[in-house]
Order: structure tokens, then C-alpha cells, then sequence
């Protein structure tokens, strides 16, 4: 019956497309019935996403219509394909949703959705902003320890929760010198949970979810004012100015690179590389063995100790292989094409959503053997996770990242101890942050 509601929401896109290839997509009739196409679509994949991915995937053909009359591809060689086309021309997406709500980014665009000089100039900020793992692991093991401790406090770690506040408290930190308060760590988790409002149009947004959406915009706008205090301000404006990026490109995009990108990127993997050594008794032996063989648990480690952890790096991409925490990528077709769907041919215009699955890319028998078994002995060298090796959209946070992920584990699995542990799972069917439902009982600092 649920796989019914999949392929009839499909038919019902292959309709819309016959209509749009009458009257066209970029006039207000078109954008209209892309609009609908989208909100009688997204349902269907935000309550079974999996299942919608596969359905349609083994009933229709590897590519298939969805959401806003997008062509969603599914097979690894596609969406690499997608992944590295250069130039690529983007608009407001993050994910499969459409970021109707500007008043959510105080007017903003992401970078995501920005294209040419300007998202070239933003980008730049990022690198500019983001500093080099092998630099600074000194300052990141403490900021990581720092984070541990913070939360053993509590005696508990609910991975989904916590991680997330852990992270985004410590990317201030780093990128600001700003140290939150709990009441804004809050703020921030709370805003970049909740980033599912911003699909929904402006004009809801200040009616009816008023009262919802305006302590996360509020928190924005206070947060920002609050960036100015930082000792990095000035010369992030000033950099921002030579991109002829003015103060509130510099201050916004920085908040999302912190918040959107950030973390929730490293959060949800960190919690899912958790959730894998918790259940995989033998490789968290060997990852403990080899922690143990590069790092005395005493001083703090530095760039040659995390370059040694080559099982535990090998920990990360396969998680980051099996649970992307971005598992869908967009561009826009810049000419219209035509493409074969379940033996139709289909044709679609300039502007045309084009996805990449990153999910079932990842798990392409093509490209992997058994790809739904968990292996170090991969050839990781290119998974998608982030965004694969395109100079111009790839992430800038990945170096990064894995750092931090490695960090994270030295420490959770050398300083701290857990009495147990519940949960692990991922959820299949309601799309949300993929990360799985962990929580570690009795989370305390280790006593010796
Ligand atoms: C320190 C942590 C991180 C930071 C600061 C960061 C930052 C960013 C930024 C700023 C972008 C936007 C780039 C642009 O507009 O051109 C981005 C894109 C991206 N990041 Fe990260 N990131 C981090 C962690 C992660 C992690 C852990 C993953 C997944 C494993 C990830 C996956 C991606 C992907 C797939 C994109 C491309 C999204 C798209 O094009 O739609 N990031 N990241």
C-alpha cells in the first residue's frame, strides 16, 4: 500500500511533466505547478525516504521525477557525474528541501545557492576563515576534550542532542574566538534542528508558524550583532571587502557555514561513527590498539598523531560511505535535455532540478561490492560524502571534519568510559539529520 502512494506520486509527477512541456516551466503557470509537484511530493519522501528512493528506483529506473518536477539520480556513476560538473549552477536548496523562507536567513541566500563571483568570494571566506587541522590539533584536541567534558557532566550523552551543541559551541571557538553561552549553544542547536521550517514560504512564516519560527530568527539576528564583538571581526570584514563581499554576505554566511554546514555535518557524522564502534565490539578493539600505539593518553595530540590513525580515518569514510550526512546534492540544467524515465522519454527544460542521491550512490552494487557491508578495506578515495573532489562546490569543512572526528574518538575512547549503551539506530523512514538514536548511559571521565 505505502509502495502504492510512492509510484502514484510518481504518476502524478510524469503528469505535471507533460503539462510543463506544453506551457513551460519558467512563467507563473509553470512555477506554480512545480510548486504543487513539490508539496504533493515532499511528503512522500520526508515520511518514507528510503523507501522512496528504492521503490521508484527499482520500479521505475535509476532516475526518476521528484520534488519540484527534479530528476533524481540514483546510481553511483550518475551522480558523480552530477557532483563533478563544472561550472554548476545552483539556487536555493539544501538537501531535497527548497529554502522557501529567506526571513529564516534574515534575507540571505546559503552560499549553496549562490553562484559565480559571489559564491566564488564566499567560499573563499570559508577557506580564509576555517583554519588547517594540521595547524591548529593542539587547539582542536583541547576544544574536543573541552566538549567531552561538558557533557559527562550530565552523566549522560544523547548523541543527537548533544553532539550538535558540542560542536557548534566549539566552531565558535574556532572561528570567532566566542565563547557562547548556554543559552545560546540552545539557540544555535535549537536553529539548525528546526532547519526543516525554512521550507516553508515567507508568507506562512510571518502568519501562522509566527510564533514558531521567530525565536530562531531572533536568536539569528542576536547572534550576529553578537559576531561584531569577536577579535576577528574586522579583518573578516575586511577580507569579505576585497570579494566585494559586503558585512552582512561576510556575517551571514558565516553563521551558516557554522550552523548549516558545520554542524550539523560533523555532528551527525561523529554521532553515527559512535553508534558503529558501540555496536562493533572487535573493530573498537583495534581502533583502542591503535590509539594506543601512536598516543601516550597524555600529551595532547598534534598533527603526526591523528596522521597515524589510518584504521580510525578508515572508521570515518566507511561510515561517512553508509551514512552520508548529506544525502542529497543539487544543481540546475543549464540547457534543456531530454532523459529516459522507466522507457519514457522525458524531456526537460533549462532550470531543471538535477539530483544526486548520495545514499544509494553509496550503495551502488556497481561500485561497491556488498555495499551494505561495513568494511575499513574500501578504496574510500571517491565516496561523495563531501561533495567529492569538484574545486568549486566540494566542502571546504572536510580536513576539518575528519580531524574533529578523530578527536572525538581518541579522547571518548582514552579519557571517558560509558556503562552502557541504547539505541544505534538509524531511521529509514522519517527524514531528519541522519544520525542514529544513541545514547551512552553512565558517560563519565575516566578516573585513572
Ligand atoms: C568543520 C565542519 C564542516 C564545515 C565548517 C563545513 C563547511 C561547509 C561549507 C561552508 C559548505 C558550502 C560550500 C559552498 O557553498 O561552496 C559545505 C558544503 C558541503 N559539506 Fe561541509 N562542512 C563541514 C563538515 C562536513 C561534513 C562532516 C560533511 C559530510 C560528511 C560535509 C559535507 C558537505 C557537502 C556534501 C557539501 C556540499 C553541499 C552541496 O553542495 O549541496 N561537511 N561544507
Amino acid at each position: 500500500m505505502e509502495n502504492q502512494k510512492i509510484l502514484e506520486a510518481h504518476e502524478r509527477q510524469l503528469k505535471f511533466s507533460r503539462l510543463l512541456a506544453k506551457i513551460g516551466r519558467n512563467n507563473p503557470l509553470g512555477k506554480l505547478i512545480c510548486l504543487r509537484a513539490y508539496f504533493l511530493d515532499l511528503p512522500v519522501l520526508t515520511q518514507q525516504w528510503r523507501d522512496y528512493l528504492y521503490v521508484r528506483k527499482e520500479q521505475i529506473s535509476d532516475k526518476f521525477l521528484g520534488l519540484d518536477q527534479a530528476i533524481i539520480h540514483t546510481s553511483y556513476a550518475d551522480a558523480k557525474r552530477l557532483v563533478e560538473t563544472v561550472p554548476q549552477q545552483r539556487d536555493n536548496y539544501l538537501g531535497p528541501l527548497k529554502i522557501n523562507a529567506r526571513s529564516f536567513f534574515l534575507g540571505n541566500p546559503l552560499s549553496l545557492g549562490t553562484n559565480g563571483n559571489e559564491h566564488a568570494g564566499i567560499r573563499a571566506l570559508f577557506f580564509h576563515a576555517l583554519p588547517k587541522p594540521e595547524e591548529t590539533t593542539e587547539v582542536l584536541a583541547t576544544l574536543a576534550n573541552q566538549g567531552l567534558a561538558s557533557v559527562a557532566k550530565q552523566g549522560t550523552m544523547n548523541v543527537k542532542t548533544d553532539l550538535p551543541k558540542i560542536i557548534v559551541a566549539l566552531l565558535h571557538e574556532l572561528v570567532f574566538n566566542l565563547k557562547l553561552s548556554e543559552a545560546e549553544i540552545a539557540g544555535s542547536a535549537a536553529y539548525s534542528a528546526n532547519l526543516g521550517l525554512a521550507t516553508v514560504p515567507n508568507i506562512v512564516h510571518n502568519t501562522l508558524l509566527r510564533k514558531k519560527t521567530q525565536p530562531h530568527i531572533q536568536h539569528r539576528q542576536r547572534l550576529i550583532e553578537s559576531y561584531k564583538k569577536s577579535p576577528k571581526y574586522q579583518e573578516y570584514l575586511a577580507f569579505g571587502a576585497t570579494h566585494q563581499l559586503n558585512e552582512q554576505q561576510v556575517a551571514n554566511s558565516l553563521f551558516d557555514m557554522i550552523h548549516v554546514a558545520g554542524t550539523a555535518g560533523t555532528s551527525d557524522l561523529l554521532a553515527s561513527v559512535f553508534s558503529v564502534l558501540c555496536q562493533n565490539e572487535p573493530l573498537r578493539a583495534n581502533v583502542i590498539s591503535e590509539i594506543d600505539a601512536v598516543w601516550n593518553c597524555q600529551d595532547t595530540p598534534n598533527a603526526q598523531t591523528l596522521a597515524q590513525l589510518q584504521l580510525t580515518e578508515k572508521v570515518i569514510l566507511e561510515t561517512a560511505r553508509l551514512y552520508p550526512p548529506v544525502r542529497f546534492l543539487n544543481q540546475m540544467s543549464t540547457e534543456a535535455m531530454e532523459v529516459e524515465i522507466g522507457g519514457q522519454r522525458c524531456p526537460f527544460q533549462k532550470g531543471t532540478r538535477l539530483v544526486a542521491s548520495v545514499f544509494t550512490a553509496h550503495r551502488d552494487p556497481k561500485k561497491y561490492e556488498s555495499p551494505d557491508t561495513f568494511k575499513t578495506t574500501r578504496d574510500h578515495s571517491d565516496i561523495l560524502s563531501w561533495n567529492g573532489s569538484n574545486p568549486e562546490r566540494n566542502c571546504p569543512g572536510r580536513a576539518l571534519s575528519i580531524a574533529l572526528v578523530k578527536l572525538f574518538c581518541l579522547y571518548a575512547l582514552k579519557h571517558y568510559q560509558w556503562r552502557s549503551f541504547s539505541g544505534g539506530e538509524w531511521d529509514m523512514k522519517k527524514f531528519a539529520p541522519f544520525k542514529p538514536n544513541l545514547v551512552l548511559d553512565g558517560f563519565a571521565r575516566r578516573s585513572d
